[in-house]
């Protein structure tokens, strides 16, 4: 076939290519933390500086093939994945791109020779139409002159409810950042005389190329700024081209993922699965895996966020299909299959991947099996035909038991769910379930002066201006007594919360009598906001005020950040291997690390790795910083985070020729300063990481000073001296087992004596033996192995046996098995139960029975004698 997915791919570089554009490879999936985006969403992410004119790129013309995912802000296909044939949460864009080059004309020109021309994509050309933005005259004259288009296949686009750049055509990333008109190519799938009211009918019509004219800067809502100079950035789905290429109805008939569905979809399999489950089971299943690839795990923030909505999503069209035959992770190897021959390093993570998978899925698989157990016991109990929207949201809020799932079902089951009522329980929790990155962007920073910069590594107390002002994340002039709020000051030497470091906390106050204290320090974009709460007096914008951060906890947080470096270096030197960071987390008091380690990980290990901390901390070495470009950075080795983007300047870090690391977080002085170091917990937390929780300084004696009173307790109690705790342990234990073995055998002994006690009392009753008998045992377990052993040895007979427990006789009765046809041990019970008012039951062999009334308890057992005789 030609037009592979492959082949398609390459395709698009190769012209791009010959028309002098250099390849470079995509960015990242997963975005940095500083960035707006969780995930690349588009081509052009990796070029917004170049584009901003803030930085410089090597080359003025370039191709990429970026993958992108689209499930979230302005750009979230995530709904009409599997229901849309051209939507897929992962995909990849094929874009060209000119920094400041090339005209429109060339643009536009390149695009339609790659569309059109018979040694490329050779679509006929009056299979194909464009849109316009209504104000960009250009284009639309380059698509009637020069392509020579029909009028009817040149249509203009406008703002949406007459909103300046609201429009298809007018493409944005995202709230801010570079953004401009843009010209869509449409392919026609049926043939119309006009498509002005069909452009979303993917029936009659689908876009398959963006070209973008980025002019504009987008700096906050309703202001955007026009730029220097016209860049182009153009973006085509390389599955949708492709679906055209190929002559099919569907991104998922394309070979690439006709290959994965069929393996997915075993033959062998009766049911005729709903394709729409399976298309969103092959798409998202892609997107797990590159972001497992990519260093996400699974959680409740961010982007492990996103990948635990994706997986769970799945895992819910599983179930809706009774998909059975393997488990979610099981599927990985298929798909790596189709994609290694492009992502060539993905097979090396395969085990890592699958494993991160699996235990999400079989922590998700509980979730739904007891959700689904507490719906259908809900329903079994409705006297009407509606579901109530407050359980719905219940199974969701407490479980994360799923809304579809729960719609699904109860649509099975002909109940209805009032879906308004049910939006606005939602609505009305929302709040709750923000994640992290939306609470920072809650407040839309307006009104800031561009310098806010952090002054803190030197400087611990400044005097400075008053930026902003934010109260219940609006924009006011003046923050007063006792109001919350979020102040933006000139210089800070506060530093917000990143790279696992916490934000700092302190004052921030004017003339003695303006008292403003900062409980939390975090980034908004990339503004340092000081969150906390006005003390005393007011604060206005423009005051000249002095911030001063908590010098004492600082402290304390820049000694645990050194002594993190110093643990990561000393763990690469005593674990010989190449860890790499997974996450860290570093506050005064604290510190945790997450590193990648296969193999297990042993005592002495951490007891080398703490040793060789503590030296460089006896050392004294002094810190140093340095600012050097980030290539460099690399050559030299420095440790960076893979999954993370960095500016080309870089700010280092370096503890003599130990620890070199690229890092924009504070630390101490030298490393003296940390005082002691002393690693509290290592385990495994998933697949292949290790977490290791440490303190430092005073913190760590603390801890050394609790182990100690321990000791001490344990001296006082055993009263002995210090080094012989262990031996003097071992001897007592040893005792204990002795004693305990002596104490089993004790009890046997007695135990014996009792039987044989109780089986001389017994008499016979018609020939068969008959035992009743008062014991002092009082715990049924044991009451019941004395049973066992007596049945053992008269081999024939009826037992019951009876202790007092305060105004009440607990009866046991039991029948040997030989004659549970003549009378078995519930009939006896209910005898007793009768005579004695009493309550109980249990099975044919061994029946149970607390009695009331037992005033005259050897009349009543006469009774119950007499009453067995009958039956016997
Ligand atoms: N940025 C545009 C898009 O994503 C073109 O690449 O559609």
């Amino acid at each position: 076939m030609k037009y592979t997915t492959n082949n398609v791919r390459n395709m698009f570089l190769n012209f791009f290519q010959e028309k002098k554009h250099t390849i470079v490879p995509g960015s990242q999936l997963v975005q940095n933390e500083n960035s707006d985006l969780l995930f690349t969403n588009a081509g052009m992410n990796q070029f917004k500086t170049v584009f901003l004119g803030k930085k410089k790129y090597p080359f003025s013309k370039v191709t990429t093939v970026q993958k992108c995912l689209r499930t979230g802000g302005k750009h979230n296909d995530l709904n009409e994945v599997g229901y849309s044939n051209y939507h897929n949460t992962f995909f990849e864009m094929l874009g060209n791109f000119s920094f400041g080059e090339y005209s429109k004309k060339t643009a536009i020109t390149y695009a339609w020779e790659l569309l059109t021309h018979k040694k490329w994509f050779n679509i006929p050309q009056n299979k194909l139409f464009v849109t316009v933005y209504y104000t960009d005259e250009e284009s639309y004259n380059i698509w009637k002159k020069k392509i020579k288009l029909p009028n009817e296949d040149i249509i203009k686009i406008y703002d949406k409810k007459n909103k300046k750049y609201e429009s298809d055509n007018f493409w944005q990333m995202g709230d801010t950042g570079p953004c401009g008109p843009c010209t869509e190519i449409f392919f026609k799938k049926k043939k119309k005389k006009s498509y002005i009211n069909d452009l979303q009918n993917k029936e009659i019509c689908i876009e398959i190329w963006n070209i973008v004219f980025i002019q504009f800067n987008k700096i906050q809502k309703n202001s955007i700024l026009p730029l220097p100079i016209l860049s182009i950035d153009t973006g085509m789905g390389l599955e949708r081209i492709t679906s055209i290429l190929q002559n099919v109805p569907s991104n998922y008939k394309i070979d690439f993922f006709d290959n994965i569905i069929k393996k997915i979809n075993y033959k062998d399999h009766n049911n005729h699965f709903n394709n729409q489950s399976l298309y969103i089971i092959a798409d998202h299943l892609r997107a797990i895996i590159f972001i497992i690839y990519e260093g996400i795990i699974p959680n409740n923030e961010g982007q492990g966020y996103i990948l635990r909505k994706i997986i769970r999503r799945t895992l819910v069209h599983m179930k809706l299909i009774k998909y059975k035959k393997y488990f979610l992770y099981q599927l990985i190897p298929t798909i790596i299959q189709f994609i290694q021959p492009y992502e060539k390093k993905l097979i090396e993570k395969k085990t890592y991947i699958q494993s991160i998978l699996q235990q999400e899925e079989l922590q998700f698989k509980k979730i739904l099996d007891q959700g689904v157990k507490k719906l259908l016991n809900e329903l079994h109990q409705l006297n009407k035909k509606e579901l109530d929207g407050n359980f719905v949201f219940y199974l969701y809020d407490t479980m994360g038991f799923p809304i579809d799932l729960t719609k699904s079902i109860c649509h099975k089951k002909n109940i209805y769910i009032n879906q308004n009522k049910l939006d606005k329980i939602i609505l009305k929790n929302k709040k709750n379930i923000k994640n992290k990155k939306n609470k920072n962007c809650m407040i839309h920073i307006t009104n800031l002066k561009l310098n806010n910069h952090f002054v803190g590594y030197k400087t611990k107390k400044i005097d400075t201006v008053i930026n902003s002002i934010f109260v219940k994340n609006k924009p006011t002039k003046v923050i007063k007594e006792n109001e919350n709020g979020i102040i933006f000051i000139e210089k800070t030497p506060f530093f917000a919360e990143s790279g696992g470091q916490i934000g700092d906390s302190g004052i921030i106050y004017k003339n003695g009598s303006s008292l403003f204290q900062v409980q939390d320090t975090q980034k908004f974009s990339n503004y340092i906001g000081h969150i906390g709460k006005l003390l005393s007096g007011i604060i206005k914008n423009n005051d000249i005020i002095t911030a001063e951060i908590n010098k004492k906890k600082r402290l304390c947080i820049q000694n645990n950040h050194t002594a993190t470096h110093l643990l990561h270096a000393a763990l690469i030197l005593i674990l010989n291997h190449k860890i790499e960071q997974r996450g860290s987390f570093i506050n005064h008091e604290y510190i945790r690390f997450d590193f990648s380690y296969f193999k297990k990980i042993h005592k002495i290990d951490i007891l080398n790795t703490e040793d060789i901390v503590n030296q460089y901390i006896q050392k004294n070495t002094v810190i140093m910083n340095n600012n050097m470009q980030f290539i460099q950075a690399k050559k030299e080795k420095y440790i960076y985070l893979k999954n993370k983007t960095y500016d080309s300047i870089v700010r280092t870090v370096n503890i003599g020729h130990f620890s070199r690391e690229i890092c924009k977080g504070t630390h101490a002085n030298r490393t003296g300063d940390i005082g002691i170091f002393k690693i509290i917990s290592y385990k495994r937390i998933a697949y292949g990481v290790v977490r290791i929780e440490a303190l430092t300084g005073l913190h760590a004696l603390k801890n050394i000073h609790d182990k100690y009173t321990q000791i001490y307790a344990i001296k006082k109690f055993l009263n002995i001296n210090d080094n012989i705790i262990i031996p003097k342990i071992n001897t007592v234990m040893q005792n204990y087992l002795n004693l305990k073995k002596n104490n089993e055998y004790l009890k046997q002994k007695i135990m014996f004596h009792k039987i044989k006690k109780i089986i001389a009392k017994k008499i016979k009753i018609k020939k068969i033996n008959f035992i009743c008998k008062k014991i002092d045992i009082t715990q049924s377990k044991l009451v019941k192995k004395l049973i066992d052993q007596i049945k053992n040895m008269i081999n024939t007979g009826i037992i019951i046996l009876y202790y007092q427990k305060k105004e009440k006789y607990i009866f046991t009765s039991s029948v040997t098995k030989n004659i549970i046809n003549k009378i078995n041990a519930i009939q006896i019970i209910e005898i007793i139960k009768k005579n004695t008012n009493g309550s109980g039951g249990g099975k044919v062999e061994l029946a149970e029975c607390v009695g009331n009334n037992i005033n005259n308890i050897f009349c009543i057992l006469e009774t119950i004698k007499h009453t067995i005789e009958k039956i016997i």
